[in-house]
């Protein structure tokens, strides 16, 4: 079966050269053929080939999926008193994360899993084609692995975050809960997982720790990103780019060496003009938003030519959306980023983050996953903030 969506008035492909707005290659007056879960052609409507079915998108604007790169779907409980506190003025410690472990361990699989698919469907209703998912309120070795086993059912994605925070039964014996994470736990999860992170932070994993986990997952073969300078600065940063990371995230509080440790990562290729960093800053604004702290700056980032990708930080306690076109309005609004940055960083910047190269872009050969908005321009999705603009979803080549 072929289709093809006909008739869209913008098509933001994230092909460089492919037509105007720069890095977003925008067309207009254009056709793509999905055939088999793929882009099988994209030209303009007037050459279109013919096909089996067809999607008249109405003149309406169509983009890449989005590319949501960290998300923490499996948990249970509500923290909904917690977020009301804070906006009483208590401030964000990540010391509710120890309530929602208590609240993920005593859940049964049954209940965990529907929460990860509610979740799940909730982000693919608003454009997320592509999401990462962590483990980290288990923090036992079952806990853990079955968070992964449940996150794996919904996405290839899946990062093993039992360095979240050290849990309430080891809180005075630290290096004993780190030797857990690099041994049993590590090996009861692996098979589940891709990647491998740490909450590198005042009151969660000094930079000791964090090398020591994530060089153990190197070791068997999980490749590294960092929850990093979230609530201060520190040393997480650069951490991530000593090992390698494909991306350090949240970058809330950077020194200017974080910053040019993050840009001499920088390397030329053809995809993008002015080349792209091995390790991608990802901004989680949802998180400063429901934790009323002060933005990440993306402009200084973007001005020393760090990639920068957004997602959602989708969990319980610090960022309770899934909502990329909400986080796209707010790196708008409030962090410096064009519409046209915003927008890239949501959908190529985030298949960066995760170094995939079949996501986050609208090529032959790329996932069909595409999003097709009720605006003539990817300019609306920050231009109407809170209005569901997505009126459909193909992903892998389906309409949903
Ligand atoms: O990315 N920073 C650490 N972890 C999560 C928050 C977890 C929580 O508060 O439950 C985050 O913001
Ligand atoms: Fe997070």
């Amino acid at each position: 079966m072929s289709l093809l969506v006909d008739n869209i008035g913008e098509l933001v492909t994230n092909v460089p050269g492919a037509g105007e707005g720069g890095p977003l290659g925008i067309r207009r007056r254009a056709a793509v053929l999905v055939e088999e879960g793929e882009v099988a052609w994209v030209g303009p409507a007037a050459d279109a080939p013919a096909a089996d079915g067809r999607i008249d998108a109405a003149g309406a604007a169509v983009l890449p999926g989005f590319v949501d790169s960290h998300a923490h779907l499996v948990f249970a409980g509500d923290r909904a008193a917690e977020f009301a506190a804070r906006m009483a003025g208590e401030p964000y410690t990540g010391g509710g994360i120890r309530t929602t472990v208590g609240a993920t361990r005593a859940a049964s699989d049954g209940e965990l899993r529907a929460t990860v698919r509610r979740l799940r469907a909730e982000a693919l209703r608003q454009g997320s084609t592509t999401i990462e998912i962590k483990s980290g309120y288990g923090l036992t070795v079952t806990d853990e692995a079955r968070s992964l086993r449940i996150a794996a059912e919904v996405t290839g994605e899946t990062t093993f975050l039992g360095a979240h925070v050290v849990p309430a039964e080891y809180a005075d014996r630290p290096d004993e809960y780190v030797g857990l994470v690099c041994g049993p736990m590590l090996a009861a999860a692996a098979p589940y997982a891709r990647w491998i992170d740490v909450f590198c932070e005042r009151g969660a994993f000094d930079a000791d720790h964090a090398r020591a986990i994530l060089t153990c997952g190197q070791a068997v073969g999980l490749d590294v990103r960092v929850h990093a300078n979230q609530l201060g600065p520190g040393p997480g940063v650069r951490l991530g780019v000593e090992l390698g990371a494909a991306s350090v995230d949240h970058c809330t509080h950077l020194t200017d060496a974080d910053i040019d440790a993050l840009a001499s990562t920088r390397f030329d290729c053809m995809c993008h003009e002015g080349g792209h960093t091995t390790t991608v800053a990802t901004l989680l604004p949802g998180a400063e938003f429901s934790t009323r702290s002060p933005y990440p700056d993306a402009r200084r980032l973007l001005d020393a030519g760090v990639t920068v990708a957004l997602a959602t930080d989708c969990n319980p306690g610090s960022s309770y959306t899934s909502s990329m076109p909400f986080c796209i309005a707010l790196a708008v609004r409030e962090m410096g980023m064009t519409p046209a940055e915003a927008v890239w960083s949501a959908t190529a910047g985030g298949a960066r983050a995760l170094r995939r190269d079949d996501v986050g872009v609208l090529r032959p050969g790329a996932r069909a996953d595409l999003i097709i908005l009720d605006a003539p321009s990817h300019l609306h999705l920050a231009y109407r903030p809170g209005v569901p603009l997505v009126r459909q979803v193909l992903h892998n080549g389906v309409p949903r």
